[in-house]
Formats: structure tokens, C-alpha cells, sequence
């Protein structure tokens, strides 16, 4: 096995192929990553009733995420604790109680395990049933909406672990009465690749946009984006700002407002909604982040593994599959405040983009499969990735979280991806994982929300 702390040398932004493709790296990433943080299990507006349950992963332990009679939401291993069958086989749905297709075991949506098929005649009435009640999620706890869950009692809280990027997020969260809401069906696609390629490539790689891209970017035409179009020759280079230092959290972000909606076919019905409600998000979150964020194209990472992107509507879960497959969940983004037919727009220009088909993902994917490939040599392996693009050319600005380099070509927020990565996997327990939030908003002095980057 390789020796932990020189996989990756987040100074040097330099990282070893082998993290792609080991094995018992990928066994560590289990044990100290998705055993360790907080992962997103849904959002809430997918379960709006009692009973309402979704079925997702933490890592590779399938998880039930249960609305309960009382409105709070619980998640529990979807296995059975008789013989171990996977308890659920539907991945959405509403259930008044879930029973074991093997032996009948009956589990009522608290978990516990209501009903045992002859337990008189069979158990002779000795069976211990709160003994036998479905495992559940240590943690589970919400934030605006979005809902994670936590295998580790130690843990940070949510609000600490989401920390100062909590500021950033509210943009995609609480911009508008009734926040955000995931809409259409979850769409699905296997991919050969390492879990941390596509969430280093969304976190911060503008870099790839004019080669992988070109030939989509010459499909939507979009006049914020031209620049992309030709090779990157004509990118404003300062334009945008790449944020990270928020506890291995970061954002990727364009300042101009408005080209979240670049890559629709006819913008106007949305750029009409930003400007009707311009003022009140400004009066909400301050002018830096209404005036400059909301519309904005950003892409939000919340470590390890979930995207949110606000400018092309879509949030993303990479669920790990093995060093070098995933699955990749994504869903459609809208504000609940937007008109309805906004929304289906919405819903057909992420399909057309980003979706399983869509004109943009498919160019990532083969890359990131390519790359993925080229760490499992036995030579191969032993090599490293060069992310030193914009290494020392960052810093704090007044009145923003985080340490923060301008322009959307970079690779800061990737370098401290990895950093992160590397904190995680080289510490024993919560206790060693260091946990900051340069320029933090509590360090600053009053009124930051409304500061612009200098
Ligand atoms: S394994 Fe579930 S009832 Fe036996
Ligand atoms: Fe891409």
C-alpha cells in the first residue's frame, strides 16, 4: 500500500494517480471520508407526507430516508436485520411500514420491527424485536432544504460543517420565499470513472471548458461564454472568482448576474424573472451576493461528493462504486418562487445540457473515464497530476468568506479539494481534522453581506 501522507501534496498541488485506482486507498476513503462526513441523502421537497421514503447511498451502505409521522425525517440501512436482505426495493415512494421480501420481517417507518411472521410458533414469542430494529443513521439533520446524513456520532454539527460556505449556498437555498426544490425525475448514468475526477472537474475547472466543451459551446452559442468557444483565447481572464478554504467546501462562480441562463435556447422568460425580483433577493442577501451572484453561473461543492449549480440548474450526487466506477445522480433545479412554465423550461434545458444525453455531460464523461484509466498502471500509477494552475495567487477579500482567487480559469478550488481529501485520510478521527473558514465571516467586522470583492 502507499504511504497515506505522500499521495497527495496539496503545497506542491501535486496528487499520485494511484488515488484513482488503489483499492485500499479507495477502502480508506470508505472508513474516513463517507463514513466520516456529512453526505447528502435528499432534499425535502422530495418528501413532503409522512410515509414518503427515498432510497440512496452513503458511500456504498444503501440508506432509507423516511418522512416521519411527525414530520421530522429519519434514515436507516435499507437492509433487513433478520438475514441481511435488502429491506426495500423501490427507490421512491410512500410505504405505511416496509416488509422483507425473503422472509416477511415487517418494519414500520420509525424502524422499528413491528411485525415477525409466526413469532409464536417459531421464536416461541423469545425474540428480542427492539433488539432487531433497522440501523439507523447516526445524524441526520437539514439545512434550508437540503438533508444529510452522518455515520459518525463525532462529527461537526451540520452548520459547523457546512461552516462560512452556508453563506455562499444561501444564494442557491434562500434567495427566494420557499427556496429551492428538485424537480423531474432522478436521472441516473453509470460511469467508469474515480468518484474525485468529475467533483474536482465541477469544483473549479473552467480550464477545460473551451477544448472538452468546444464543440457545445458552438451548439448553444452563447454570447457570455464566446470567449470558451475558440479554445479559451477569449476569456476574460478576470472575470468571476474561484472560492475555497471553506472546510474543503468551495464555489466556482461567474459575477455578472445573469449567465446561469446562458445555455437556453430563449433566456428571456428567465432573465425577465431575475430582473422582477432582482431588488427583493438584493434586500434578502445583500448586493454582493443579489447582485452579483444571484443568476450567476456557480457551482457549489460540499465535500466530499455533492454539486449544487444554480446557473445550470442541476444538483448532483457522485455515489461511489468502486476506485473507478460511480453513479452519478442528478436532478433539476428550481426556485419555488419561479412561474411554472419557467420551471419546465428549466427542466428541459438541464435534460438538453446536462442530462443523461445531455450535449456537455457527455464530453466530461469520456474524459474523466480516460483519465481514470491512465492511473491503473503499474507505471502509470506512479505518477502524478500537475494542479498548480494559480498556486499562491489567492487570498482573503474584505468582507467574502473564504480564500479566494479571481477569474474561473484556475485550479484553487481543485487544489483544495485534494488538500481536504488529504486531511481526511490522514487523520484517525474527527479530533484531527482541522476545520477553517479563512476570512470568516465571524472574523470580519459587521455588515459583510453587503461588501463587494475588491
Ligand atoms: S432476511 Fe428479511 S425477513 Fe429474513
Ligand atoms: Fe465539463
Amino acid at each position: 500500500m502507499h504511504g497515506l501522507s505522500d499521495l497527495v501534496l496539496p503545497a506542491a498541488g501535486r496528487q499520485r494517480r494511484a488515488i484513482y485506482s488503489d483499492p485500499q486507498v479507495y477502502a480508506q476513503e470508505m472508513e474516513r471520508i463517507f463514513g466520516r462526513c456529512w453526505l447528502f441523502l435528499a432534499h425535502e421537497s422530495q418528501l413532503p407526507n409522512p410515509g414518503d421514503f427515498i432510497r440512496t447511498f452513503m458511500g456504498e451502505d444503501e440508506v432509507l430516508v423516511i418522512r416521519q409521522a411527525d414530520h421530522g425525517i429519519k434514515a436507516f440501512l435499507n437492509t433487513c436485520t433478520h438475514r441481511g436482505n435488502r429491506l426495500c426495493r423501490a427507490d421512491r415512494g410512500n410505504a405505511r411500514a416496509f416488509a422483507c421480501n425473503y422472509h416477511g420481517w415487517a418494519f414500520g417507518i420509525d424502524g422499528t420491527l413491528a411485525a415477525v411472521p409466526l413469532e409464536k410458533e417459531v421464536y416461541f414469542c423469545e425474540i428480542d424485536k427492539a433488539r432487531h430494529h433497522l440501523v439507523p443513521v447516526e445524524k441526520v439533520a437539514a439545512y434550508k432544504g437540503l438533508v444529510f446524513g452522518c455515520f459518525d456520532p463525532h462529527a461537526p454539527s451540520l452548520d459547523d460543517y457546512l461552516g462560512d460556505a452556508r453563506w455562499y449556498l444561501d444564494v442557491a437555498l434562500d434567495a427566494m420565499p420557499g427556496g429551492m426544490a428538485l424537480v423531474g425525475t432522478t436521472q441516473k448514468v453509470a460511469m467508469s470513472t474515480n468518484w474525485k475526477l468529475p467533483v474536482e472537474n465541477v469544483s473549479g475547472d473552467g480550464y477545460h471548458l473551451g477544448w472538452a466543451h468546444a464543440g457545445a459551446m458552438k451548439a448553444v452559442q452563447s454570447l457570455d461564454f464566446s470567449g470558451f468557444a475558440v479554445g479559451n483565447t477569449g476569456v476574460n481572464l478576470e472575470g468571476g472568482m474561484s472560492v475555497a478554504g471553506l472546510n474543503g467546501h468551495s464555489v466556482l462562480a461567474t459575477l455578472d448576474g445573469k449567465s446561469g441562463y446562458s445555455f437556453y435556447p430563449d433566456p428571456r422568460e428567465a432573465l425577465a424573472y431575475l430582473a422582477e425580483n432582482r431588488a427583493r433577493v438584493v434586500e434578502r442577501l445583500g448586493a454582493f451576493r443579489g447582485e452579483k451572484l444571484w443568476g450567476s453561473n456557480i457551482n457549489f461543492t460540499i465535500f466530499p461528493n455533492l454539486q449544487v449549480l444554480t446557473g445550470l440548474n442541476w444538483l448532483r450526487i457522485y455515489q461511489p462504486r468502486g476506485p473507478g466506477r460511480i453513479e452519478q445522480w442528478t436532478w433539476a433545479v428550481v426556485e419555488q418562487a419561479m412561474p411554472d412554465a419557467l420551471k419546465q423550461q428549466i427542466l428541459e434545458n438541464q435534460t438538453l445540457t446536462f442530462g443523461p444525453a445531455g450535449l456537455f455531460d457527455n464530453d466530461d464523461g469520456d474524459n474523466l473515464a480516460s483519465c481514470t484509466e491512465q492511473s491503473r498502471g503499474w507505471r502509470t500509477g506512479q505518477m502524478e497530476v500537475y494542479t498548480h494552475m494559480a498556486l499562491g495567487h489567492s487570498g482573503p477579500r474584505p468582507g467574502l468568506p473564504g480564500d479566494i482567487a479571481m477569474g474561473i480559469i484556475s485550479e484553487h478550488n481543485q487544489r483544495h479539494f485534494y488538500r481536504r481529501w488529504h486531511e481526511h485520510i490522514t487523520a484517525a478521527s474527527w479530533a484531527d481534522v482541522p476545520r477553517y473558514n479563512v476570512n470568516g465571516l465571524d472574523d470580519q467586522a459587521a455588515g459583510a453581506a453587503g461588501v463587494s470583492a475588491a
